[in-house]
């Protein structure tokens, strides 16, 4: 029988350093945003939501192209096990875009928000009680500490918001990290001046925020963003987007056909 993560203490999960220690402490920073969610409203509830998508999004990518994979390597049933929390991180991904996409005063809103504090609880028990316990008793002290300075890396230059395109698996998750993370790492800043902000600001910042959607919305359906994908974490809820990064890119290797047939006919002349 295996001990849960949350019954451990930090010697026995292997030291400040270990990967083990590190997701603990931010599950405990989660839990707390959590309740300070439940009786938020207006700006307030805007703010919790910023700090809550600020923690999840780059500690689940990092989980994503760095534990994940060792899991798969070491325990037989891994696959199994890592498809099942990428399954709850695509839906945490697909609840925070509609919740994006609804306003305030909406009744689907705290529907929206209940299902995702459910599934965020569901994620954490998961890793805490059955994931990491399997992933402590196949490797030693010091591979959790290695695993925790790599987690932590990539946790830091991950990007910050939902992007459900976006494969839950490398390489495509890894190519998306540099691009995706700098645009929302821009919209943060954006949108935490847009918090408490009035006057004519206001319409602009907006603009900057929503040109920056945009902007990675283009980078994640870039086809390369896919790849490693498993079917059943494909975006599964609303319509698909129109694709502006396939479009760029099939429209930049025309013009080098093009290019390129000029130079040949240039050539034979
Ligand atoms: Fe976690
Ligand atoms: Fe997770």
């Amino acid at each position: 029988m295996y001990t849960s993560v949350a019954d451990q203490t930090t010697d026995q999960l292997g030291g400040p350093l270990s990967v083990l220690v590190r997701q603990k402490r931010d599950h405990v920073r989660l839990s707390a945003l959590m309740e300070r969610l439940k009786g938020s409203t207006g700006e307030d509830q805007a703010a919790v939501l910023l700090d809550i998508y600020r923690l999840v999004f780059p500690h689940a990518f990092a989980e994503e192209s760095v534990l994940w994979p060792v899991l798969r390597r070491v325990l037989p049933d891994g696959e199994e096990l890592t498809l099942e929390v990428e399954r709850e991180h695509q839906e945490v991904n697909e609840l925070v875009k509609k919740l994006e996409g609804l306003d305030g005063g909406s009744p689907e809103r705290a529907q929206v928000l209940g299902r995702l504090t459910e599934v965020l609880d569901d994620d954490v028990r998961d890793e805490e009680d059955a994931l990491f316990p399997r992933l402590q008793a196949r490797v030693g002290r010091r591979e959790l500490q290695v695993l925790g300075v790599l987690w932590e890396l990539v946790r830091r230059i991950a990007p910050t918001r939902a992007h459900p395109v976006v494969t839950r698996r490398p390489p495509g998750n890894v190519a998306a990290a540099l691009p995706l993370s700098v645009l929302d790492r821009c919209r943060d800043l954006v949108d935490r001046a847009l918090l408490g902000a009035d006057g004519p600001a206001v319409p602009a910042l907006h603009r900057i925020s929503s040109v920056l959607a945009d902007a990675s919305h283009a980078v994640e359906l870039l086809p390369i963003m896919r790849s490693g994908e498993d079917p059943s974490t494909r975006l599964i809820a609303g319509a698909q987007p129109f694709p502006w990064g396939t479009a760029a890119l099939c429209a930049a290797g025309a013009g080098l056909v093009v290019v390129g047939a000029r130079w040949t006919a240039h050539r034979a002349d």
